[in-house]
């Protein structure tokens, strides 16, 4: 690697998955693309989303509630289009997977399956500074079961002055806490810093004690390679807004394991969806769940949505998933490669990266903290065109994803910060 912007170009002109750019909408500001590294947040919206999302609208129009049953895609079997692609993204078995709902609504319909603390087995473990929604889940869900959450949630966190939870550190928790543990609930990746956690270890660790393991992958749906069958992961739950690029409020997902899903023993709170699909319109009295995480289904879901979440999985599928990830990887060691090239440079302002290095441990995000004016720089960025995230006091989060991001982009990144910390005043 080197640090000339030709380098770049080159990098660009010799990607094999440089056209699927075409395939999304680029933010402009008069007539310019701007630089989206926003695709953790909220993925860009396909040019072919509009497409399918009309061909409901039409469905619909012609049929009306038949639609459900009649017209080139009837949305009672529209679930399956989503299946196969989600398949290949989170490594599950077909029927270990639905869409439904959204993120934190699946994760406590989940927590109502799996943590059932009973005797001594009750402690949940989680990350130190989970994404505010997952805190909110847990700690409500646990006084809902009349239990504290002072009692019953431990977190663990990184070192005094490290942003990153050492992986020992998870597996002695979850050791020490032995029989008293019910779940560990975990993030695939860290929202904050970027960190990508070793499920496989987690779940292994956490089943060694007796416990279960579910995971948040908000933030690893679409951006690391996941194998939740085969690390035997009891359950997780992702969104399909951020790397999956399916629209704002996109539809949920969950991955349910095989081994649960005919267990009469496994609670759940039940909708109609839910209900075994060739008799579901019996509407009979006394629920019999379908025999897969289609089981866990409640409501009626939005054919509009199903078809934005298509749309996007298409393009996953086309593009082929291992070949994004390898190329998600580069871009980030690429950007890692180019800002440490910057905080080498005699006389630059102080940057840090809070993204761990090497590859199983980081994904398409990258965080770097900007001690002293990092404001500053930030909109200096923003100015110069560029779609980043500021988290106060002092980080700036940014994802280059592979299906619409260039290296250009990249270098282009960093020159920005460079010049941005070359003008900044003398105080340090
Ligand atoms: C890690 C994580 N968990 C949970 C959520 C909440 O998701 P939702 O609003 O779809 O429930 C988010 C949203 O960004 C997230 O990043």
């Amino acid at each position: 690697m080197n640090n000339s912007q030709a380098y770049a170009k080159q990098l660009d002109a010799q990607d094999p998955l440089r056209s699927f750019r075409e395939e999304f909408i680029i933010p402009t500001v008069n007539d310019t693309e701007q630089v989206y590294f926003l695709g953790n947040s909220l993925g860009l919206q396909p040019k072919r989303t509009a497409g399918y999302v009309d061909r409901v609208l039409k469905q619909w129009a012609r049929y009306g509630v038949e639609a459900f049953f009649m017209g080139d895609d009837p949305w009672l079997d529209y679930h399956d289009h989503l299946i196969l692609p989600l398949s290949g993204i989170v490594g599950a078995l077909p029927s270990e997977l639905t869409v439904m709902n959204q993120l934190t609504v699946n994760l406590h319909l989940m927590m109502v399956s799996f943590y059932r603390p009973s005797g001594r087995r009750k402690k949940i473990i989680c990350e130190a500074k989970a994404f505010p929604s997952d805190q909110y889940m847990l700690e409500t869900h646990v006084k809902h079961l009349g239990l504290s959450p002072e009692d019953i949630i431990i977190e663990v966190s990184p070192h005094e002055g490290e942003y990153l939870i050492r992986h020992d550190d998870i597996i002695s928790a979850i050791e020490s806490c032995g029989d008293e543990l019910a779940l560990v609930l975990w993030g695939g990746v860290n929202y904050y810093t970027g960190q990508v956690f070793d499920m496989a270890a987690i779940t292994r660790a956490a089943h060694g004690v007796g416990a279960l393991a579910g995971f948040d992958l908000a933030h690893a749906a679409g951006n690391i390679e996941l194998r939740l069958h085969t690390w035997n992961v009891d359950f997780a739950c992702w969104c399909s807004y951020k790397y999956l690029n399916s629209g704002p409020g996109a539809m949920g997902a969950a991955y349910i394991h095989e081994r649960y899903h005919k267990n009469p023993s496994i609670p759940r709170l039940a909708g109609w969806w839910g209900y075994e699909k060739s008799t579901r319109f019996k509407m009979e009295k006394g629920f019999i769940p379908a025999g897969s995480a289609e089981g866990w289904q409640l409501s009626t879901p939005s054919p509009i949505l199903y078809a934005a979440h298509r749309a996007s999985l298409e393009i996953f599928a086309e593009a082929g998933f291992e070949r994004l990830i390898q190329k998600g990887q580069q871009m980030s060691s690429y950007l890692l490669f180019l800002l440490h090239q910057l905080q080498s440079r005699p006389g630059t302002r102080r940057i840090e990266i809070l993204t761990p290095g090497n590859t199983p441990e980081k994904g398409c995000q990258v965080s770097l903290l900007i001690p002293v004016h990092g404001k500053r720089v930030f909109e200096q960025l923003t100015e110069a065109g560029f779609f980043a995230d500021w988290r106060e006091p002092d980080v700036i989060r940014v994802a280059p994803v592979p299906l619409y991001n260039r290296y250009e982009e990249i270098w282009k990144f960093v020159s920005v910060i460079e010049t941005a910390l070359a003008a900044l005043p003398d105080s340090q």
